[in-house]
């Protein structure tokens, strides 16, 4: 990567991205960061999560993509989104040389969120301690940006009363593209992007407007944890981002060729 680049950038990455023995996904994100782009960090943990729920002998489930959280998996999820892989992701950049300060949504009250509601078919589904974010107060990333410390960003988020509430972190990484005006928002996960037929890696749609978004909802192409991914980028692009990518942690070697505006595996989508 040449140059430098003045650009910022929100970044997501899934729980699978995240391996403490094989770093070389960093390497992208180190450079980026050297080149003097302003981003952020943020991370989800599903596997993470199921493999410390099912330690305690806890079943994961989902409703619309999203983590049926009663209080004992709230706890978990703070441990381990917050506490663990959150400690991780900051350990492994420090040994890169890259001055990372690890936070969740609730320092500094940067996420405000409320109880999220699900109603299906006319019924109330409660899915527990599932947020929404209502509010991003993003001084606490514009502080650690003016003294050059990359922020590593969990989603657990704090309510008006100070709880605990488990966000999704595609939302949560939405909110906060919008909030610090990001120009690109990127989430990496485990497929190469907008599958038309996920069992099918081939099937990549590569240019997505966010007009057809609704389409793909209607024809039940999105399902599982792709929902809450697909369901904010409208908002995302229409609060002023100017561009959302999803792929797999493969194109994350690419980075720097994405944000030279060149073509590179993955679902590019735009208003
Ligand atoms: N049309 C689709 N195209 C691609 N993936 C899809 C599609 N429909 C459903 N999926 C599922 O969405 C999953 C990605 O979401 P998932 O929540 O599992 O991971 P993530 O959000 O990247 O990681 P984390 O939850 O750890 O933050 C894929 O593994 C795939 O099974
Ligand atoms: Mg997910």
């Amino acid at each position: 990567m040449d140059g430098v680049i003045l650009m910022k950038v929100v970044l997501k990455l899934s729980g699978k991205n995240i391996n403490p023995n094989k770093t070389t996904f960093l390497k992208p994100l180190v450079d980026l960061w050297q080149k003097g782009a302003q981003l952020v960090l943020i991370h989800g943990g599903g596997p993470q999560i199921n493999d410390f729920m099912e330690r305690m002998g806890k079943k994961p489930s989902f409703v619309q993509g999203l983590r049926v959280t009663d209080q004992e998996v709230m706890d978990i999820t703070e441990m381990v989104l917050s506490g663990l892989l959150n400690k991780t992701l900051v350990g492994m950049l420090v040994q890169h040389g890259i001055a990372a300060c690890g936070i969740s949504g609730r320092d500094a009250g940067l996420f405000l969120a409320k109880k999220h509601t699900i109603e299906h078919e006319g019924q109330f589904i409660d899915i527990g301690w599932v947020g929404d974010i209502i509010q991003v107060n993003p001084q606490l990333i514009e502080t650690l940006w003016g003294n050059r410390i990359l922020p590593v960003v969990s989603p657990i988020s704090g309510d008006s009363d100070g709880k605990s509430l488990n966000v999704n972190a595609d939302w949560a990484a939405s909110q906060l593209a919008i909030a610090l005006r990001a120009e690109k928002l990127l989430l990496f996960t485990d497929v190469p992007g907008v599958l038309l037929d996920p069992l099918n890696p081939d099937s990549l749609i590569r240019d997505l407007s966010a007009s057809d978004i609704p389409l793909l909802f209607q024809k039940g192409i999105v399902a599982g944890g792709m929902i809450p991914k697909l369901q904010m980028i409208q908002t995302v692009l229409q609060g002023g981002v100017e561009e959302v990518f999803i792929a797999g942690g493969a194109s994350l070697e690419l980075l720097d060729q994405l944000l030279e505006g060149k073509s590179i595996p993955g679902t590019r989508v735009t208003r």
